[in-house]
Formats: C-alpha cells, structure tokens, sequence
C-alpha cells in the first residue's frame, strides 16, 4: 500500500498541499472532511452539532479503514483523524503519514475568517489553537514518518520536500 496521508492540525495547509502533490504526481485526493460531509448528508458543523463529536470521530474511522483498503492516493486528513489508536494503525499499515507543521501564528492567520471548525468556535484565537495543539503534539509526533514545517513556503516547494522525505 502506497498512500500518502497528510495528517497535522487545522490550518497547516494539508488540503493546499494535497493538490500541490496532486499537480507532480497525479494522483487523486482524498479530502477526508468532503467524503465526511457527503456521507453524512450535511456539513461538518451540522454533524458536530446534531451528532456530537464521538458520532463525528466515528464516521472518520470508519472512513480511514475504508481509505486504507485504497492504494496510491494522496489523503487530505481532518486533523483530528490520528486521535484515536485505531486510524494511525490503518494509515500506517497503508502508506506514508506526512505530519505538516506551523506555528500557532501561521494557523491563526490562515484560518480565522473560516467558521468551518466547531472545535475552534467562540475560541478562534492564537492562545487556544497553541493551546490545543500542545495537547495534541504527542499524537501527531507518534503517527509521523517525516515531518514538514510549512510557515512561509509555497504549496509547490512543501509538496517537493514531502517527495524528497518520503522517497529517501
Ligand atoms: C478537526 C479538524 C477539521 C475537521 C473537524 C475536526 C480536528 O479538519 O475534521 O473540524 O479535530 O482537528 P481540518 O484539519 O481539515 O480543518
């Protein structure tokens, strides 16, 4: 199995450079929040807030063992698919797990006009995503095989980069 995940916390650029790597490799994308919302028949507020989060984090695990059985796709992941054991297995077992990076800042800026993220509603500041992403480090650096930091480069040049780690 040779996919490529693309995994990291909101706003490090995982959908961009999905279709960066698209561009070089031509592959398809797998955009893990479209196929959630497309399954579910309604947006990912809407599912966080008629469902909750546990039926949310259900559907995404179910997803990732669905895209596991899959093969040379490049997979957009919502940034809370490494949280539970089960998912860093299936990607593991089926490809390459590509941890994007930036610093609270960078989210920030990249994402504060969004109201796309239930998890950051009534909190879209720089203190609570730093916040929430301390919290979640760990999980990220467990599931990791290469680490890319995105703070002031390019879709083109992270997509490269990425080729270049994963290919050595
Ligand atoms: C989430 C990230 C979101 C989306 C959902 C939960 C998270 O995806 O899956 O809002 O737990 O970090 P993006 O990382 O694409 O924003």
């Amino acid at each position: 199995m040779n996919n490529i995940f693309l995994i990291g916390f909101m706003g490090t650029g995982k959908s961009t450079v999905a279709q960066a790597l698209q561009e070089v490799t031509g592959r398809e994308i797998i955009e893990m929040d479209q196929e959630l919302e497309k399954l579910a028949n309604m947006t990912i507020n809407d599912i966080f807030a008629k469902h909750g989060e546990d039926y949310f984090r259900d559907l995404e695990s179910k997803l990732v063992l669905e895209i596991s059985k899959q093969d040379e796709k490049i997979v957009s992941c919502g940034g809370g698919a490494v949280l539970r054991e089960e998912n860093r297995k299936y990607m593991k077992e089926s490809g390459k797990i590509v941890l994007l990076t930036a610093t609270p800042k960078t989210v920030y800026e990249r994402i504060k006009d969004f109201n796309d993220r239930p998890l950051l509603a009534g909190n879209m500041n720089e203190e609570y995503i730093a916040s929430l992403m301390e919290k979640r480090r760990d999980l990220y650096e467990a599931a990791k095989d290469v680490t890319v930091a995105t703070d002031g480069k390019t879709a083109r040049a992270i997509g490269e980069e990425i080729l270049d780690k994963i290919r050595a």
